[in-house]
């Protein structure tokens, strides 16, 4: 495990941020935290990192008690924060430069890493440029290069596409990709499912300063009852059909949204074809049939009762 935490407590006053919060990880994976604003993300990865003291538990980062003044395991460490923290009187390649020089002492090999940086996040054109000159995207961008130009063996990168355009955002996941596959460890935090699907192997779903779950993805939706919706739109069907459509194998629940019918299935193969029996049946028209596998949406509803996005 290259991270390791147990029981982690941290109060602001009366506030619990985190409440026996835990979490490893394993070297080489990328790890996603996901949860809904609030939930105490931000809060973990700066008591793991010894920026924030806290209440109660033990961190272990790299085999070793993580500790303010743990220099060796630090320099091994790359951040990327939450808000872009930048120096807005050193230009894009002076900041890297700067953050880069924290941890690598060797002029030549610092030139080298922080050229690659500025490679890696796309901003060659712009390394003469000051911070308050780039677009959002290209600010977040160099906030990366900031992080990473040491080029850490573990990556902690708080919600970097936040307020990004699509392109920058593309280029930003890229790029984790490929830290990841050059083997950087990373531990990606967001309240973006697509880019959790996308990233990650494993996922730590948060809510109110605790782990609920962790697991793939695949094992997360097994987790939980639901195991495929029905999405229909039908033209003028009464309750009554409503009603008799929870007795069809295997429905748990059918709820309207907007224009469409959810029809919730546990598990079962035939869903579709039962269906469409029971719609032949009744004599019923639809406009629309699709069907769809649970999201981790629908695994954070179920195990919450509440949406993930705000
Ligand atoms: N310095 C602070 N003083 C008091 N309360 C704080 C402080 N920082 C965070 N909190 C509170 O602690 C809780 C966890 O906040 P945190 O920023 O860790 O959440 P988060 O999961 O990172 O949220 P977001 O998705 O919005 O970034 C929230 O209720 C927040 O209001
Ligand atoms: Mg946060």
């Amino acid at each position: 495990m290259i991270v390791k935490v147990n029981n982690l407590v941290k109060r602001y006053k009366e506030l619990i941020a985190l409440d026996h919060f835990n979490m490893e990880v394993e070297e080489g994976e990328i790890l996603g935290l996901l949860g809904p604003n609030g939930c105490g993300k931000t809060t973990a990865i700066n008591c793991i990192l010894s920026l924030l003291n806290f209440d109660k538990g033990e961190i272990e980062v790299l085999g070793k008690k993580m500790t303010p003044d743990s220099y060796d395991i630090k320099k091994q460490i790359g951040l990327v924060p939450q808000e872009v923290s930048v120096f807005e009187k050193l230009t894009v390649k002076e900041n890297i430069d700067y953050f880069c020089g924290l941890y690598i002492e060797d002029k030549n090999l610092r030139e080298q890493y922080v050229e690659e940086a500025i490679e890696f996040v796309g901003l060659k054109k712009y390394e003469k440029f000051y911070p308050k000159k780039l677009s959002g995207g290209l600010k977040r961008r160099l906030n990366i290069a900031c992080g990473i130009a040491h080029k850490p063996r573990l990556i902690f990168l708080d919600e970097p596409t936040v307020a990004v355009d699509a392109q920058s955002r593309n280029f930003i996941l890229d790029g984790i990709k490929k830290l990841n596959k050059e083997g950087s460890t990373i531990i990606y935090t967001t309240h973006y499912l697509e880019e959790i699907e996308m990233l990650c192997k494993r996922i730590i779903i948060m809510d109110n300063g605790k782990s609920l779950v962790s697991g793939t993805k695949e094992e997360l939706k097994a987790m939980i009852t639901t195991s495929e919706k029905i999405i229909v739109g039908f033209l003028n069907i009464e309750d009554e059909t409503i009603n008799k459509m929870k007795n069809i194998p295997h429905v748990i629940d059918v709820e309207k949204d907007d224009e469409y019918y959810i029809i919730k299935f546990e598990n079962g193969i035939n869903n579709l074809a039962n269906l469409l029996e029971f719609i032949k049946e009744n004599n019923l028209t639809y406009t629309k049939l699709h069907s769809q596998l649970p999201s981790l949406n629908d695994v954070f509803l179920e195990l919450t009762g509440k949406e993930l996005r705000d």
